[in-house]
């Protein structure tokens, strides 16, 4: 069932067009993770979802019932969304229990019991309720915002980059203590991050944000395998785009023939392929030809990363070419080695 629904969304801020006409379904209980660089408009698509921005044009659905277009709004404190920005935002001058409680009725009987069953529910100790957020961790600090956001029952919760103030370790502990909590409460959760990997990991549906725009909407895979065009296969991971003659379901490459997914596809066109489908080895001293499956060069420059070597090789058929690609860590990997490439097909190709 559709819980959220975007319909042409548009915001300006004077010159600005932070959100350009934008479309998209939620599913109640999903995960979405909207993805893009800084400043594309994520913060001001959720700013519009939670109803503290007003649209300029199109419309927000939710439950079935409209909740915003450039008319009229309902207001935030009614829309039964949640919203936990970058810095969490805790009230600092309040206790731990007085943040999570400030949205809940002071006399409400179950008031207590209900901000003890947040700090359950966020794998907080309760003897954290009197403390400040000065005295608490990043991380900490960010399941009291989830905890304060999830208070007042909301169906949707929108988290505005939650992790990105924390250091690696904490931040994919939190993210998935956080995807747990909200799945397991059943709430319909959107996640804004610009890091693609975080987007990837956390979804159901992800979209890919760039200037105000959606560059493409899918599941995890479905963006990663199949980007739209190669500006979102870059911002996605590693991308290796070749020009290639497509015929009879093969491409044909500097790097050789390499299988593709869509057999109908004939002529000239751009492949994409994934460092993840390179296997490079040492070279064996055969001479390429037809019969060999793979390309010989030479690795003209190393970044060495500790899990990954950033890999720069010259192609003996194409020396001019450098292929650059992030490769899993191999004693190999030194400057001047000569190695033999091969390929793992399919190459994705884009229309
Ligand atoms: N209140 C505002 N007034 C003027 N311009 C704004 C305002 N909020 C955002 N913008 C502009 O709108 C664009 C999108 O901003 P934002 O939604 O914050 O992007 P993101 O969250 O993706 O970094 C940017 O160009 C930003 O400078
Ligand atoms: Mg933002």
């Amino acid at each position: 069932m559709t819980l959220l629904e975007i319909w042409t969304l548009r915001k300006h801020y004077g010159p600005v067009t932070a959100v350009d006409g934008v479309s998209l379904a939620i599913e109640s209980g999903s995960r979405t993770a909207i993805v893009g660089p800084s400043g594309c408009g994520k913060t001001t698509l959720l700013r519009l979802i939670a109803g503290f921005e007003a649209p300029d044009g199109g419309s927000i659905t939710f439950d079935g019932a409209l909740i915003a277009d450039e008319r009229s709004q309902i207001p935030a404190h009614k829309r039964g969304v949640g919203i936990v920005s970058q810095d969490g935002s805790l009230f600092p001058h309040l206790t731990v229990e007085q943040n999570i409680g400030f949205g809940l009725k002071d006399d409400a009987a179950d008031r207590k019991i209900r901000i003890s069953e947040l700090m359950d529910m966020v794998e907080l100790d309760r003897a954290m309720l009197t403390r400040r957020p000065d005295e608490l961790s990043g991380g900490q600090q960010q399941r009291v915002a989830l905890a304060r956001a999830m208070a007042r029952r909301p169906r949707v919760i929108l988290l505005d980059e939650p992790f990105s103030a924390l250091d690696t370790g904490l931040r994919v502990a939190t993210r998935k203590a956080v995807g747990a909590v909200l799945s397991a409460a059943g709430i319909t959760t959107v996640l804004v991050t610009h890091d693609q990997a975080e987007a990837l990991a956390f979804a159901d549906q992800v979209v890919v944000m760039r200037a105000g725009r959606f560059a493409q909407v899918g599941t995890p895979r479905e963006v990663y395998a199949h980007p739209a065009d190669p500006a979102t296969a870059a911002f996605l991971g590693e991308a290796i785009v070749l020009a290639a003659r497509l015929e009879n379901g093969q491409a044909t490459t500097m790097l050789g023939q390499i299988a593709i997914h869509d057999r109908n596809r004939q002529g000239q066109a751009q492949i994409l392929l994934r460092p993840e489908q390179f296997s490079i080895l040492p070279h064996q001293g055969t001479e390429d030809s037809a019969s060999t499956n793979f390309t010989s060069g030479i690795i003209t420059d190393v970044d060495f990363c500790g899990p990954s070597c950033d890999l720069a090789i010259s192609l003996d058929k194409n020396p001019d070419f450098s292929l650059r690609l992030a490769m899993a860590s191999q004693p190999l990997f030194e400057k001047g080695a000569r190695v033999q490439i091969s390929v793992n097909g399919p190459a994705h190709v884009f229309s």
